[in-house]
């Protein structure tokens, strides 16, 4: 039998170790006032939830990722060599006012990601010329007036083979189904759920290793989000929480291996890997997204 007799005094400690006092957390009726969520989101998750103002600014932010990502978009060609592809994106983020995050960033020697074929993530542009049937990920990230926004994109080189055109489908039908499932009460083990359920059911696999990210005050903030999970498991998403969801989806098996280069990701066993990402915040009703493409 339970024991029911031990209740919690109103204005003891709220005994989940929020530090709040029990009636302002988890015995207050119905749901916690903002600043409450606040406080215990930052506490028990250092999760920083982002008020008007911020998601305003980090959807300006994303308004330039989407504009640069866009003149990527028109320039994908054979023979276009993946670091023009940096040079466009640098240029442009600067004159637009940005910072490409990117850049020095742990090291990373770019000023975007560009990962061809059985590449997962992480890719350095270089001398490589991008030919017809390939697949590339194009991953930019831009800082504008502090705030960061995170967006990437796959795309086919000329005309794709039935295996870059499945990857691909598969890659961005993953990303819509994440965002789908995104509304206050929902976890983020239902994102990982619905991705993983959706890459698996379709002969494919889900990478482990890189997982969504909160982002908005710095390039990868609290929470982690993985695009693998059970329904119901993992933090609880709640309004002005902004994070990406970025699955990185393989034809063959989900294991990876890093070059020498110490950041290329690679299929293990060479197969084609596609990803999209997004940025997005959840809103009182579900979320929206601040890096906005049709998917
Ligand atoms: N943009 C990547 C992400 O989605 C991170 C790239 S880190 C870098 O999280 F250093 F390689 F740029
Ligand atoms: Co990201
Ligand atoms: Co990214």
């Amino acid at each position: 039998m339970k024991n029911k007799s031990q209740k919690t005094g109103r204005n003891a400690l709220c005994p989940c170790g929020s530090g709040l006092k029990y009636k302002r957390c988890c015995g207050s009726r119905g749901a916690p006032a903002s600043k409450d969520a606040e406080s215990i989101y930052t506490r028990r998750y250092n999760i920083r939830l982002k008020k008007a103002s911020d998601v305003e600014a980090i959807r300006k932010a994303g308004r330039l990722v989407m504009e640069t990502l866009d003149l990527v978009e028109s320039r994908i060609e054979p023979g276009l060599v993946t670091e023009e592809i940096n040079t466009l994106v640098h240029k442009f983020t600067i004159k637009n006012n940005g910072v490409p995050a990117p850049l020095n960033y742990r090291g990373f020697p770019k000023s975007v990601c560009v990962s061809v074929n059985e590449v997962i993530c992480h890719g350095i542009p270089g001398p490589y010329a991008l030919k017809d049937g390939d697949i590339v990920n194009v991953d930019v990230t831009t800082i504008l007036d502090g705030y960061y926004a995170d967006a990437n994109k796959s795309f086919w080189v000329g005309t794709p083979s039935l295996d870059a055109k499945k990857i691909v489908d598969v890659a961005r039908e993953s990303l819509k189904r994440g965002i789908a499932i995104v509304k206050p009460g929902n976890t983020v083990g239902d994102i990982g759920w619905a991705i993983q359920t959706w890459a698996e059911d379709n002969g494919c696999s889900v990478v482990r290793e890189f997982v969504g990210h909160g982002v908005g005050f710095d390039f990868h903030e609290s929470p982690q989000i993985p695009h693998f999970g059970r329904r119901g498991q993992g933090i609880e998403l709640i309004p002005g929480m902004v994070f990406t969801i970025e699955p990185m989806i393989n034809l063959g098996d989900h294991s990876l291996r890093i070059l020498k280069d110490n950041w290329t990701a690679v299929t293990r066993d060479r197969s084609l890997s596609a990803q999209f990402e997004q940025t997005l915040v959840v809103t009182e009703d579900g979320s929206e997204i601040l890096t906005p493409y049709d998917l």
